[in-house]
């Protein structure tokens, strides 16, 4: 979409972010990883990790990188709004952050989908990923919210 603009967000707008995942009915962490003073000081570390999306100035799509330090880079929290879909906003955001986690040394990109979510199973195989349905994700928590 030609009239769409990419760059990094700021911590103005982390409410704009937290009202896209919503909307897009994202699960998220608003009291753990993803609660404004977290979410402001992984900003502070590496603030080309968040990638928006902007229409005129409306936040419209988002993705926020991460780095392993052993070649993954992660693709977390990638939502579009509900009206942007299916124009090739969350194709631009992940090159985009593909690239920024590159530069940071990553070699792998890895992003966890909630089955079912056929788009985004359909979106990640149109970017050349693989899909590893043998695969379990296991997590420990020191509390749910985070
Ligand atoms: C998944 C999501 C981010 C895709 O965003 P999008 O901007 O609509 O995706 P794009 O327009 O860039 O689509 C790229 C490709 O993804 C696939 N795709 C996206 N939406 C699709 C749909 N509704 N049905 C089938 N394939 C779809 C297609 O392969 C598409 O390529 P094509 O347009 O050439 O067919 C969006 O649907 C969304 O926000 N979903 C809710 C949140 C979510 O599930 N996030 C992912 C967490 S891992």
């Amino acid at each position: 979409m030609k009239s769409i603009e990419v760059r990094t967000l700021k911590i103005q707008d982390y409410e704009a972010m937290i009202n896209l995942w919503r909307q897009a009915d994202l699960p998220f962490k608003p009291k753990g990883r993803d609660s404004k003073s977290e979410i402001q000081k992984q900003m502070e570390a590496v603030p080309e990790y968040f990638i928006g999306a902007f229409h005129q100035d409306k936040l419209v799509g988002v993705v926020i990188g991460s780095y392993d330090g052993r070649m993954k880079g992660w693709i977390n929290r990638l939502a579009v709004h509900p009206a942007y879909r299916q124009k090739g906003i969350a194709q631009q955001l992940t090159r985009n952050v593909e690239k920024t986690l590159k530069e940071h040394g990553a070699a792998i990109f890895c992003a966890l989908i909630e089955a079912p979510n056929k788009e985004s199973f359909d979106l990640f195989q149109k970017l050349g990923y693989s899909i590893h349905r043998e695969t379990l994700y296991v997590t420990k928590r020191r509390s749910k919210d985070l």
